[in-house]
């Protein structure tokens, strides 16, 4: 498949400005202007603040003690999110005794850097606490528990992130509710109770569904498109909706991707890629490299298209520490800087997506 021609756009300083304000994104040195006077060139953020839109990385706990890593994620990126920090097995490891060490520490990090925090996640079928998946509930008691799950953590966070992945994968490939243990044990309506509890615990945290191979049309994201036009019309609070974007080259590039995003944006709402990389069959070599770089530009260049895509988040921005090798066996090579910290073809490719092609 050939990647369509790049169009040349040209955007309004002010109105990339004024959206960046909205956006609440931290003030960051200007670009070009290091603080000790010399000249360093725009970091991805920089360039993606220009129009508006933030760019970020996520990071595990374990990786901030991997200084030079930290360090560069908190010079090159506007925001983070924690890659496992605020899931369910991490904040309520106890039914109703909740730690939120490994959070904190990532909003710490993040505060120190001048990073905006994505809140990742309130509630998934994957990595939750054991004493949740083993226990036998009525729906009164699992209702309770989502309930108070959801209330603390957001509560606990309120001002300290800016968006939160409420839910995350509930739907199956062919566009039918997942069967986790929220919609088996409380049906459907798990998903409006959720967004509403996350709503009264924090009025102004944009709320996000979240989920992969959504990228582009297809009968996953036509799911997702009815189930939030229903939300909507029943007024149930929704602001946003996250493709996470785990691409691999042997599948192909996804389809429709720009068009996807516009008709989400048509509802009314905000859409961010939240946990892009693209990944390829090992070994890397020149060609994929290439072909991976042409992704990165092109998905960056759809998201800039549509005034409703506020940002684009990688799943850790290095082959030093992605979660790739050890869930893909013979794949990886996913993201734009090497695992020396060196700059891919990817990255030449996002920037000059961002800098107007
Ligand atoms: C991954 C983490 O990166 C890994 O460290 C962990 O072992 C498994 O989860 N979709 C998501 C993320 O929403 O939470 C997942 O993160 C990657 C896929």
């Amino acid at each position: 498949m050939r990647a369509p021609a790049r169009r040349p756009r040209v955007r309004s300083a002010a109105l990339a400005a004024a959206s960046a304000l909205l956006l609440g994104l931290a003030a960051a040195p200007t670009a070009g202007a290091a603080a000790d006077g010399h000249h360093r060139p725009a970091t991805l953020h920089e360039l993606a603040r220009e129009h508006g839109r933030y760019f970020g990385s996520a990071v595990d706990n374990p990786e901030l003690t991997d200084t030079a890593y930290a360090d560069l994620l908190g010079r090159e990126f506007g925001t983070t999110t924690p890659g496992n920090g605020m899931k369910w097995y991490a904040t309520e490891p106890q039914r109703g005794d909740f730690d939120f060490t490994a959070g904190d520490e990532i909003v710490d990090y993040a505060r120190a850097h001048h990073l905006k925090v994505r809140g990742h996640t309130l509630l998934w079928h994957s990595q939750l606490p054991d004493w949740l998946t083993s226990g036998t509930w009525t729906a009164a008691e699992l209702r309770a528990i989502l309930r108070n799950h959801i209330t603390q953590v957001v509560k606990h966070y309120r001002g300290k992130v800016f968006a939160w992945d409420v839910a995350n994968e509930i739907m199956n490939e062919d566009g039918t509710y997942r069967e986790n243990i929220f919609y088996t044990t409380l049906g459907p309506g798990y998903i409006a109770d959720a967004l509403r509890w996350a709503r009264a615990a924090d009025p102004t945290v944009k709320l996000y569904l979240n989920d992969y191979n959504v990228d582009g049309l297809g009968a996953k994201s036509d799911a997702y498109y009815a189930l939030i036009k229903r939300l909507k019309a029943d007024r149930v609070p929704i602001d946003g909706f996250g493709l996470q974007g785990h691409l691999a080259l042997q599948y192909g590039f996804p389809a429709g991707v720009e068009e996807n995003l516009r008709r989400f944006a048509g509802l009314g709402l905000d859409v961010a890629f939240t946990e892009l990389d693209i990944r390829m069959i090992l070994p890397a070599d020149a060609t994929k490299l290439a072909e991976q770089a042409d992704w990165y530009g092109r998905i960056t260049e759809a998201c800039l298209a549509v005034r409703r895509c506020v940002g684009i988040t990688l799943w850790g921005y290095s082959d030093r520490h992605s979660w790739i090798p050890a869930v893909f066996p013979e794949e990886g090579a996913a993201l734009p800087w090497d695992e020396e910290l060196r700059h891919k073809p990817a990255y030449d490719a996002i920037r000059s997506a961002l800098s107007g092609g």
